[in-house]
């Protein structure tokens, strides 16, 4: 059932009565607009956060020949490590919302001559794919789309099972004193990021997957990594497991 509720653009555009379906369309064309407009200013952000993207990709266990599932990819910032993992024979495919960040992602494939890393422009949580993926990953884009369960959902469904996925993203502060800046730390994800306030990615994820645990926590708690499974075989080793009886079986098909 539709719900409608007071709402505040944080561009101050609109405090108008809306629907659930409303506000979900405005915070997406919001999403676009700034990031559309960060596109060119990624670099800092880039940077800064390299080692606890890599940290976190390290838990996501890849394997040469994954087929692995990017949402939120901005300029395409995860992609040479992934790719490395994946190597030649396995396929990465990212979604982002922003079509200048899309824009700037496919520059970088074009730029690397990648051939197996493909970027649609789409919403994460309505995207559909013809192939389950082995693995996904979201770094600092669950938490500012709008609607972290749907969208965790829309994984869930594209995922074979057995498969992890990984988010690492950014909140409020959790402990100490730090909490007191809340507010203004509030404020300031809503308008550089249009990181969304009714959403908790980790209880979201908590809902959706299977199995799904923080893994890792920075700065008082305002950095965080998820990592959750689809239906567990009973450790990652099934799912290898599992492929190489299928690549024997077909070895023994030939
Ligand atoms: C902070 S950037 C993160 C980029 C990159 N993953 C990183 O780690 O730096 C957030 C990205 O999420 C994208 N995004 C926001 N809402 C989205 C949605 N509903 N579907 C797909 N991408 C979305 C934005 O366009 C933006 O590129």
């Amino acid at each position: 059932m539709a719900t409608e509720r007071r709402d505040r653009d944080p561009d101050g555009r609109s405090n108008e009565v809306r629907s659930d379906g409303d506000r979900y369309e405005a915070h997406l064309e919001r999403s676009r607009r700034v990031w559309d407009r960060w596109s060119d200013r990624y670099k800092m952000s880039e940077r800064d956060f390299e080692p606890i993207r890599m940290a976190a990709i390290d838990r996501l266990a890849l394997e040469p020949g994954d087929r692995v599932l990017e949402i939120g990819c901005g300029p395409g910032v995860n992609f040479e490590r992934v790719r490395s993992e994946v190597g030649d024979e396995g396929e990465v495919i990212a979604v982002d919302y922003s079509p200048e960040m899309v824009e700037k992602a496919r520059e970088r494939i074009g730029h690397y001559d990648w051939e197996n890393v493909e970027v649609r422009c789409a919403d994460a949580a309505t995207v559909a794919f013809d192939e389950p993926f082995d693995a996904a990953l979201a770094t600092l884009s669950m938490s500012v789309m709008p609607d972290a369960e749907r969208t965790a959902a829309n994984v869930y469904r594209s995922l074979a099972p057995g498969s992890r996925f990984l988010a690492f993203d950014i909140g409020p502060f959790q402990t100490g004193p730090a909490r007191l800046a809340n507010p203004l730390v509030r404020r300031f994800l809503r308008w550089y990021a249009n990181w969304n306030p009714d959403d908790d990615v980790v209880d979201s994820l908590s809902t959706v997957f299977d199995d799904c645990a923080v893994v890792e926590r920075y700065a008082a708690g305002a950095g965080y990594t998820v990592l959750c499974e689809k239906e567990p075989l009973s450790t990652t080793a099934s799912r290898r497991r599992d492929r190489t009886s299928n690549t024997s079986e077909s070895r023994s098909d030939e």
